[in-house]
C-alpha cells in the first residue's frame, strides 16, 4: 500500500468524524440512524481512537463492559440515552436492568482489539492496568458463548439472530429465516428507513422475522440457558466463528502476559477444538467455508464473505480463500463485495448482500497479512483506501462503482481507516 499526499488529512477528518460521534464514554455509529452504543463498532472504534486519546479507546471499551449481563453476554446494543429516531428501542426489547440492553449479542471482536490495544500501547502503566481488569470480563464472555450457543459440545456457536451476525441481511440467512413465522408480530413503525433509501436496507418481510424472533425471546424471559434450543434459526456463521477464535487466542496471549493461567488454559482448550471443528464447515466446489443451518442440519448454499473470514485466524488454505477474494474482486471495481458478485441473488447496494464494509476488509487484510498473503492484503487494503479517497466515510459501498451508501460520517469506518493508514506507515 502506497501512503500518499493528503493522507494526513483523511487521517484527521477520520479523527473528527469519531470526535464527533463520541458521546463522553461511548461512541454511536452515527447520527439519526443509530444513536446508542453498539457492541462491535465500539471495539473497533477503541482502535481508531488508540490513535489519538488512549485512555478514551479503554473506556469506550469499559463502557461496553459496564453493560454486560451477569450470565456473561455482553449485549449488541447498549441504549444509554432515550432516543425515538431508532425502531426497535428499549421496550421492543424489555430485558430489565437499570440501563436497557438489547437482548442478542454480537461478533465478539473484543479480545483481539484489546490484545493489539495492549501489545502496541505507548502508555504500559495505563494499557497494564486497564487490560488486567477487562480479560476476566472477556473470559466470561467467550464461555457464555460455548455454554449457551454450543450446548452439545461441537466446537462452534450458533447466531440465533441475524443481528447477531452483523451481517444483518446477508444470504446467508435467506434459507433459515424463510422459516421463522410471522404470525403474532406486533404492529411496529421502521426507523432506519426515514434514514437511508429502503432499497438499501433490509426488506419487510425480514424484519416481521427479526421482530418475531425478538417477541420469542422476550417471552422466554431472554433466559440464555433455554434459548438456543427453542429458536428455529440457530445458525453456524463461520465468519462469527473465526472471530470467536482469534479472540480466544489473543486472550490466551493476554492472560498469559497478565498471570492468569487458568483463563489462559481454558482458552487454549476452546481454540484447539473450534480448529478442528472448521473442517466440517469447509466446500472444495466454493472455495471457502459456508454456514450451517444447525436446524435443518446441512450446509448453506451461499457464497458470503462470512466464509472468507477465517481468514482472519489463518483457519483453512489461505491460499484458496485469496484466490476467491480475487475471483470475486476481478468481477466488481472495488473489493472486497460481501457477496459473491456470480451469485443471481447479489445485490450491490442492499447492504450485506452486496456492498463493501470497511470492517470486514480490515479483518480480511490483516488475516492475508499474518498468514503469508501480504500482496493480496495490500490489494485490499488500496481498494479501501481508494473508496474512502473517492466517496468519503460512508457505512457501506457499491462494489461495482464505489457509490457510498447507508449512514455518513460513519464511526467504524473512520476508525478503521485509520488503522490502515497507521499500519502502512508502519510496514
Ligand atoms: C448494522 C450492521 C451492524 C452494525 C450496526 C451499527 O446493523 O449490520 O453490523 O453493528 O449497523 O453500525
Amino acid at each position: 500500500m502506497s501512503i500518499q499526499p493528503g493522507d494526513a488529512a483523511l487521517f484527521a477528518n477520520a479523527e473528527r468524524i469519531l470526535r464527533d460521534n463520541d458521546r463522553g464514554a461511548y461512541t454511536i455509529p452515527t447520527r439519526g440512524l443509530y444513536p446508542f452504543q453498539w457492541n462491535w463498532d465500539s471495539c473497533l472504534t477503541a482502535l481508531g481512537q488508540r490513535h489519538f486519546d488512549e485512555t478514551r479507546a479503554w473506556t469506550e471499551i469499559e463502557t461496553l463492559l459496564a453493560h454486560q449481563w451477569p450470565d456473561g453476554m455482553v449485549p449488541h446494543i447498549v441504549f444509554h440515552a432515550p432516543d425515538e429516531g431508532y425502531f426497535p428501542g428499549p421496550s421492543v426489547w424489555a430485558t430489565g436492568g437499570s440501563t436497557p440492553t438489547s437482548g442478542i449479542t454480537q461478533p465478539p471482536v473484543l479480545g483481539f482489539v484489546l490484545r493489539r490495544l495492549y501489545a502496541e500501547a505507548r502508555d504500559k502503566a495505563l494499557a497494564r492496568e486497564r487490560a488486567t481488569a477487562l480479560v476476566p470480563k472477556t473470559d466470561a464472555w467467550h464461555r457464555w458463548f460455548y455454554a449457551n450457543r454450543d450446548p452439545a459440545g461441537t466446537g462452534l456457536v450458533a447466531i440465533l439472530h441475524p443481528w447477531e451476525s452483523g451481517r444483518d441481511n446477508s444470504i446467508d440467512w435467506d434459507e433459515a429465516l424463510a422459516r421463522v413465522p410471522t404470525e403474532g408480530v406486533e404492529p411496529y413503525h421502521r426507523r432506519d428507513t426515514r434514514h437511508v433509501d429502503a432499497a438499501e436496507r433490509p426488506t419487510e418481510a425480514e424484519y416481521d422475522r427479526y421482530l418475531w424472533l425478538v417477541q420469542q425471546f422476550r417471552r422466554l424471559g431472554w433466559d440464555n440457558a433455554e434459548l438456543h434450543d427453542a429458536s428455529p434459526f440457530q445458525v453456524v456463521d463461520p465468519g462469527f466463528n473465526a472471530i470467536l477464535l482469534r479472540s480466544d487466542e489473543a486472550l490466551v496471549e493476554l492472560a498469559d502476559a497478565l498471570g492468569f493461567a487458568g483463563i489462559a488454559e481454558d482458552a487454549r482448550c476452546r481454540v484447539a477444538q473450534a480448529r478442528a471443528a472448521f473442517a466440517g464447515l469447509w466446500s472444495e466446489a466454493a472455495g471457502q467455508f459456508l454456514c450451517y443451518d444447525r436446524v435443518a442440519g446441512r450446509l448453506i448454499d451461499s457464497h458470503s464473505v462470512g466464509g472468507l473470514l477465517p481468514l482472519l485466524a489463518g483457519i483453512g488454505d489461505t491460499g484458496r480463500l485469496a484466490a476467491t477474494v480475487r475471483r470475486w474482486r476481478q468481477q466488481v471495481a472495488f473489493g472486497v463485495p460481501s457477496h459473491d458478485p456470480a451469485d443471481p441473488r447479489f445485490e450491490p447496494k442492499r447492504y450485506w448482500r452486496g456492498p463493501c464494509w470497511l470492517v470486514v476488509n480490515f479483518m480480511l487484510s490483516d488475516g492475508l497479512k499474518r498468514n503469508g498473503e501480504p500482496a493480496a492484503a495490500a490489494e485490499i487494503v488500496a481498494d479501501s483506501l481508494r473508496l474512502i479517497r473517492r466517496h468519503g466515510f460512508a457505512e457501506y459501498y457499491d462494489p461495482t462503482d464505489g457509490t457510498a451508501l447507508g449512514g455518513r460520517h460513519f464511526t467504524w469506518t473512520a476508525a478503521m481507516a485509520m488503522e490502515l493508514l497507521a499500519g502502512g506507515r508502519e510496514a
